[in-house]
């Protein structure tokens, strides 16, 4: 297993790193947080955005053929201190065999970590040093590395969706509603 970062202006075109983002946000959030079409494709290409212009960083564990193992991607924040762990995933047939923590310790560099756990993942992130700051929304729970739990503060710089994103949203709509007659 090998790690690879995936480089500003390189997203697309790669395929490994496109599966794993359609892994995490096209199946696992839906089943992890009941997620629904929109919100999938909304944070999915707000990702993409991220990752190709530099805002979020996105490290992929491969094998050495090149399969996509797992990925992590981590957004800057406005403060020098703390990073954002938007998605974390590892294939699960590949899962508790240590991917997760390489793919944390590759990410950390010098800042600590942020991150939203699902109800499945809050144990793993506590057994690797994350404190938590309390539940939020949609039942997730905010966890730090950070010493000082409630004394932070950051901001995230966030592309604005286009007219195209409204467009790919009321086509999968569409695909949905389908799908269900
Ligand atoms: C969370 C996830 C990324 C962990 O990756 P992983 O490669 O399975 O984790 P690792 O093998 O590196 O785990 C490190 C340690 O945590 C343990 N562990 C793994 N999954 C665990 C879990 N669900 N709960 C508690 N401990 C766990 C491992 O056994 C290992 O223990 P050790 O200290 O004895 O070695 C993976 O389970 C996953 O992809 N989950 C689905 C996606 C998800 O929920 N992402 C987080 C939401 S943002």
């Amino acid at each position: 297993m090998y790690l690879r970062e995936v480089k500003k202006g390189n997203l697309f075109g790669d395929m490994a790193a496109s599966l794993m983002l359609a892994t995490f946000y096209g199946v696992e959030m839906q089943s992890a947080l009941g997620w629904s079409v929109e919100r999938r494709y909304r944070e999915l290409t707000k990702t993409q955005m991220m990752i190709d212009e530099g805002l979020s960083r996105m490290i992929l564990a491969e094998n050495p053929q090149g399969m996509p193992l797992g990925m992590i991607v981590c957004t800057n924040t406005d403060s020098t201190e703390i990073q954002r762990i938007e998605a974390i995933i590892v294939a699960e047939a590949f899962r508790a065999k240590g991917i997760g923590r390489k793919l944390l310790q590759a990410a950390k560099g010098n800042k600590e970590f942020h991150a939203f756990a699902t109800p499945k993942s809050l144990s793993w992130y506590k057994r690797n040093g994350f404190k938590v700051i309390g539940k939020h929304e949609e039942g997730t729970t905010e966890v730090t590395t950070a010493e000082n739990v409630g004394d932070y503060k950051f901001k995230i710089r966030a592309p604005m969706p286009t007219e195209i994103d409204d467009f790919m949203v009321d086509m999968l709509k569409k695909v949905d509603q389908y799908n269900e007659t």
